[in-house]
């Protein structure tokens, strides 16, 4: 077993106050493309169709939405459906036993897919969610069903809804930042998996638990601006990095 690997899992181990922040990269392998990165969405491609070259500006703000509600809402239909019809992977699993053995693991999640819901875990969504829409009006949250007309109203005001997803330039929802923060200042382990690592708040997690003493690690493919802070890095994708990492299957180097 390579040796950050035994380090991790036996700090792992050894916890009671472990925090998770997760990205785009943990449901790659459930078919959900990430945003930056090889094959991301914000990455010119190609194959891409009717949002080929557009960029997050043009699609996730509040300022795109108000020029075309109907592209916005496109796209996230789009999305919603690519979400509700993938299954949750091995690496969410893995998270979802994590958090039911530690007696304190915070999930905090910048996904809106709903996978690690599925997977059965609590979980802090920084960025909301696809599964629900918003009403611009009273905020009612109101579950989206596949096929979905554009644009959903709201079933208790009759209000145009909005995706329930934050955008650039809006605030995070603040009970649910303020838990996050709670949960990376006391961490004693926090694992980052799957993130880019670079949009922010979300991204100064890491550093918040660093500076707080915990022991970091991260799991991705590639380099990161957070890689420099971690104590482990696992240079692999979560569903191959996770499960060894969280198994029980390998004996901590005492054990
Ligand atoms: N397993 C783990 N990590 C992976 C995998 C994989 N199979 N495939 C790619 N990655 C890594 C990439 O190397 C990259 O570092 O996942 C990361 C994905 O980065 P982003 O696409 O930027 O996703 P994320 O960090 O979650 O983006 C943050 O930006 O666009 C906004 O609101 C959106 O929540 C999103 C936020």
């Amino acid at each position: 077993m390579p040796s950050g690997l035994t380090e991790a899992k036996a700090a792992l181990l050894a916890a009671s106050r472990v925090a998770v922040l997760a990205g785009a990269g943990l449901s790659a392998a459930s078919g959900i493309p990430t945003f930056r990165g090889q094959g991301g969405l914000w990455r010119p491609s190609e194959t891409r169709t009717l949002f080929e070259g557009l960029r997050p500006e043009s699609l996730a703000t509040p300022e795109a939405y108000r020029r075309d509600p109907e592209l916005v809402w496109t796209w996230y239909r789009q999305r919603f459906e690519l979400a509700a019809q993938a299954e949750p992977n091995p690496a969410h699993y893995a998270l979802a036993e994590l958090q039911a053995r530690v007696a304190e693991c915070s999930l905090v999640t910048q996904n809106v897919d709903g996978l690690q819901q599925r997977a059965g875990a609590r979980v802090l969504e920084l960025h909301g969610n696809l599964t629900h829409s918003r009403c611009e009006c009273c905020e009612h949250l109101g579950p989206l069903a596949l096929g979905f007309a554009i644009p959903p109203y709201c079933s208790r005001c009759g209000h145009r809804a909005r995706p329930n997803v934050v955008w650039f330039g809006e605030l995070l929802p603040q009970a649910v930042w303020e838990e996050a923060l709670a949960a990376f200042a006391q961490a004693e382990v926090a694992l980052v998996v799957g993130t880019s690592g670079v949009v922010e708040p979300a991204a100064s997690l890491a550093r918040l638990a660093k500076d707080g003493g915990a022991f970091l690690i991260e799991v991705n493919p590639e380099a990161t601006p957070l890689s420099h802070l971690a104590d482990v890095t696992l240079r692999a994708s979560a569903v191959e990095g996770l499960p060894p990492l969280l198994g029980k299957g390998h004996a901590a180097p005492n054990g």
